[in-house]
């Protein structure tokens, strides 16, 4: 079960997170590298715009050997001509000691828009050489996922976010269109960055339209005595996706989560579904962080 827990990393380079926004120190990441490698993770998801996390990856994969599978983003820049995407690609390959990428995804939209006729043939160029394993683009609205599969270009893996409250890749066969084409489905913000397990009473006033549902799901994991992050991670896990990236804060959060994992029965939600179905968020403000306005 754990080859399917793919660990985030976000807060290896950056202050992060909606409970601790904390960037966490080296010795921190790398015992948690150090746990996750021991309990059989495979894959790591980070990017060049996550401060210098691919470099404290870097500094793991020197002394350890490239022990993980890689997913790193291409930050989001003014692509006009071949060499810059070649650079770019370049500085994330030597800050992570490594010679080849398992995963290159667009880190934005706006990328492949303005710059996919500049970026696209590099990528495919790289993957040629082995330089890059596959590529593909993370993405935050449906019709962005659409527009980049429907025309194809030979991307083998997208990265989309889906939770309790977050429906919106897994309603219309979104998922099962993507397996069909043989396309890696990676899901993120599992915990809406760990909004789920915060004290309704303690949220920002920003949150008020949903302080009823996050009270709600403390009440679920009460009432069917099951745990918030195995309801979260079996929510998402009862679609079709390859992998779900976790961002964790500490090695027991990690020995938590995959410990959840470990135990998951999908069946465990059978009794929650219509409580799991009123769930549901359709405001793009609240299940989208970049929209959140809080201090
Ligand atoms: N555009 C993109 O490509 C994109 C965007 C966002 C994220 N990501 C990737 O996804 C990763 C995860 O970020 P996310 O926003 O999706 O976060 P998430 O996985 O939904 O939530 C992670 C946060 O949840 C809390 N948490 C985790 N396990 C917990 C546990 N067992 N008990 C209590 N709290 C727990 C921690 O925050 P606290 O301890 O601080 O509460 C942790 O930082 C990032 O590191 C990054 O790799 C990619």
């Amino acid at each position: 079960m754990n080859n399917r827990l793919i660990l985030g990393t976000a807060n290896f380079g950056l202050e992060y997170g909606i409970a601790n926004k904390k960037k966490l120190g080296e010795d921190v990441v790398h015992s948690i590298l150090e746990k996750a490698y021991e309990m059989g993770v495979t894959t790591l998801d980070t990017a060049s715009a996550y401060g210098d996390a691919e470099n404290v990856i870097g500094s793991f994969f020197r002394t350890k050997g490239k022990c993980f599978q890689v997913i790193t983003k291409l930050p989001t820049h003014d692509y006009r001509n071949p060499s810059d995407v070649k650079r770019d690609i370049d500085t994330s390959l030597s800050n992570m000691y490594i010679d080849s990428i398992d995963y290159l995804l667009l880190h934005s939209y706006g990328t492949y828009e303005e710059y996919g006729n500049i970026v696209l043939p590099v990528l495919n160029e790289y993957k040629e050489e082995g330089i890059i394993g596959n590529f593909g683009i993370s993405v935050y609205h449906p019709y962005e996922l659409n527009n980049v599969v429907d025309r194809g270009h030979g991307i083998s893996a997208v990265e989309v976010p889906i939770n309790l409250f977050d429906r919106r890749f897994v309603s219309n066969d979104h998922l099962s269109s993507l397996i069909n084409k043989n396309i890696r489905v990676f899901a993120r913000s599992v915990f809406l960055q760990g909004l789920f397990f915060m004290d309704d009473l303690k949220l920002a006033g920003f949150f008020n339209p949903v302080k009823g549902r996050i009270k709600r799901i403390r009440e679920l994991s009460e009432i069917y005595q099951i745990a918030i992050e195995s309801m979260a991670i079996s929510f998402v896990l009862s679609h079709s996706v390859d992998g779900i990236v976790l961002g964790v804060d500490s090695v027991e959060q990690l020995e938590k989560n995959i410990s959840y994992l470990d135990n998951l029965s999908v069946k465990n939600l059978s009794g929650l579904k219509d409580d799991i179905e009123s769930l549901e968020v359709q405001d793009e403000s609240i299940i989208l962080p970049y929209k959140w306005q809080i201090d």
